[in-house]
């Protein structure tokens, strides 16, 4: 009831009357009232006026279940929503609903992640009330050999986001570090559960510096928040929407083929590192040469210093630029 009322207050242009409020929601005014009653103290500003109703003012930066469901415009990513105060990890909660049957699209949403988790075994720092710490759940019918890609069709997505809804250009290192202006913004960790030649499901994990106001000395030369970058916060919720817009959109560009040959485009127009001199450290051969742009197995191709071409598989070497982050 209060998803609906809200959806309800932020799609009406002015003020909704009480009177519409209960005739579609089939419920007393005394109900409505307490709703709305809820909603302000849970920081939402609404004008009560007498003969002409309810009117949502202030969209302030909250997050919770009805926030971000009556926001979602999507057809099925983030549509069910597990929001969490306070969880361990987000990928981790998304992974547990998994288990228990959850819905392919759902998304798991915290304010504060005790334990989040990085790439390479690493901490992912995930401080209460100014980060995007989410994990959606998906089921897609692809080899285990694929999903690896599901990340960088969320990278691509998250950039889309921030572009939309805070006017920034950020671009991908690869495989799925968004960044702006050389810093990192955005990490991304995909894990899965697979059977010898299916997925059971995928859950990606998005981690996106929001309205952070200030880092560590030991990373503020690399890492970026939006807050930072443009001076102003960020409604999370929206961005939250955004981000699984147009993931939904390249989800299904990507599943046509089951992989990035649709969106080889997209994803290099985007590439940080292309045409920059990179190192990779493969455990077993490390060597450098120039990041030419991703293959449709989401590989990126280098050119090494001896002018061959190898492709370099996400997950087994990192690949760091000589001169910088990037
Ligand atoms: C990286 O190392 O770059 C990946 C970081 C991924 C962090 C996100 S935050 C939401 C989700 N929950 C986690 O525990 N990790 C991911």
């Amino acid at each position: 009831m209060k998803t609906k009322v809200l959806r309800m207050l932020k799609e009406a242009d002015g003020y909704l009357s009480g009177q519409e409020l209960c005739g579609r929601l089939h419920v007393s005014r005394t109900a409505v009232w307490k709703v709305v009653k809820q909603l302000e103290e849970e920081g939402y500003e609404i004008e009560a006026v007498r003969n002409r109703g309810y009117c949502l003012k202030r969209a302030a930066d909250i997050l919770s279940r009805a926030e971000l469901e009556s926001g979602m415009q999507t057809e099925w990513a983030g549509r069910n929503v597990l929001y969490f105060d306070e969880t361990d990890s987000t990928n981790t909660e998304a992974k547990r609903a998994a288990e228990a049957g959850a819905p392919h699209g759902t998304l798991a949403v915290a304010d504060y992640q005790t334990m989040g988790k990085g790439r390479r075994g690493r901490n992912w720092t995930s401080p209460r009330g100014v980060g995007i710490w989410m994990s959606i759940l998906i089921r897609p019918a692809l080899h285990p050999s694929c999903a690896s890609m599901l990340t960088l069709v969320a990278a691509l997505a998250v950039a889309d986001g921030i572009k939309r809804i805070c006017g920034l250009d950020s671009r991908i290192k690869w495989p799925n570090d968004v960044v702006i202006n050389g810093k990192k913004v955005c990490g991304i960790l995909t894990e899965m559960s697979t059977e010898l030649e299916c997925i059971n499901y995928v859950v990606t994990g998005i981690g996106i510096n929001a309205n952070i106001e200030s880092f560590p000395e030991e990373i503020r030369d690399v890492a970026a928040s939006l807050y930072l970058e443009t001076g102003k916060r960020v409604k999370r919720s929206r961005l939250i929407g955004a981000v699984m817009e147009a993931y939904e959109g390249y989800y299904s560009r990507f599943m046509e083929r089951g992989d990035m040959s649709g969106l080889l485009d997209a994803y290099n127009g985007l590439l940080a590192n292309r045409d920059n001199a990179v190192r990779v450290l493969d455990p077993e051969d490390e060597y450098t040469g120039t990041a030419l742009g991703i293959d449709p197995m989401g590989r990126l191709l280098v050119r090494t210093d001896d002018g061959f071409i190898r492709s370099v598989l996400s997950g087994e070497v990192s690949v760091r630029g000589i001169y910088g982050y990037v």
